[in-house]
């Protein structure tokens, strides 16, 4: 079988990617709470596993490396969350946010495919990152927008390094996707409307709907799509 690691597989998007990666790859789940891993890991089966580490963490992500034996086909960093509300006049409290906002996003990506690159399969090699159709259409916090803005500049650079060896990087780009841990209760109705109302489908996502794409990008199939920023948002309303 084949190997994948998913951050933040064991809820959301993460376990529908995990689900659909585990029917012919061995499947390592990443986060930080154990029984929510423990618990998306005897859902799965036999294909999947489960490591504890903090994606942002320099420590736990060498740790994850080391424990790896490799090789690895399939990266798929999904880890993330969304910005903290900071009051704008305690600027310590806007730092915070956006350094938070940035290490939840970008460095839990930077760093999981920094320690993993060594370890990908080449050629065929598959790093695959969640990102958010808010990177285009700034329909989010400012923070995470600009985090999500930043994954995508990230990519251009590391498909231009990874390319010539037979290793792709593509972002997947979801619009609103409902049921995940990220949006659940978070939203108000008059502003789930207003979203609903912006997308052609008029409904949100499933996660599923998303982790057929990073499926799609992360097979032997995508293997001349790189550097993609792949919208799965169901069309955009036009104004
Ligand atoms: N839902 C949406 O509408 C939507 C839209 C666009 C993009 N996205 C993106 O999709 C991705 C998945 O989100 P989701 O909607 O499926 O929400 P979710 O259920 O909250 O999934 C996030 C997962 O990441 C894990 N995680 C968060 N920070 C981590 C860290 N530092 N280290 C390791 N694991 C971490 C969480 O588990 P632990 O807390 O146990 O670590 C959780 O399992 C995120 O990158 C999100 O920004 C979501």
């Amino acid at each position: 079988l084949a190997s994948a690691v998913v951050s933040g597989g064991g809820t959301g998007i993460g376990l529908a990617t995990a689900t659909r990666l585990a029917r012919d790859h061995d499947v390592l789940l990443v986060g930080r709470r154990p029984e929510v891993l423990e618990r998306a890991c005897a859902q799965l089966g036999p294909a999947a596993t489960w490591h504890r580490a903090d994606t942002a963490e320099p420590a736990d992500v060498a740790a994850l490396a080391q424990a790896l034996p490799g090789p690895v086909d399939v990266v798929v960093c999904n880890a993330g969350a969304p910005a903290r509300s900071a009051d704008p006049g305690d600027l310590a409290a806007v730092a915070a946010s956006w350094a938070d906002c940035f290490r939840a996003n970008v460095l839990s990506a930077v760093l999981l495919v920094t320690a993993l690159e060594p370890l990908l399969t080449r050629p065929g090699g598959r790093v695959v990152v969640v990102g958010s159709r808010a990177a285009a259409s700034g329909a989010s916090s400012p923070a995470y927008v600009a985090a999500k803005a930043a994954l995508n500049g990230w990519l251009l650079a590391l498909a231009s390094r990874l390319g010539p060896e037979g290793v792709t990087a593509n972002v997947v780009a979801p619009g609103y996707t409902a049921g995940t841990e990220l949006v659940a209760g978070r939203i108000p109705p008059e502003r789930e409307a207003a979203i609903l109302g912006a997308i052609a489908a008029g409904r949100p996502a499933t996660a599923d709907e998303v982790a057929a794409v990073i499926a799609f990008l992360a097979s032997p199939a995508a293997s001349f799509v790189n550097g993609q920023v792949v919208g799965v948002d169901g069309g955009v309303v036009a104004r």
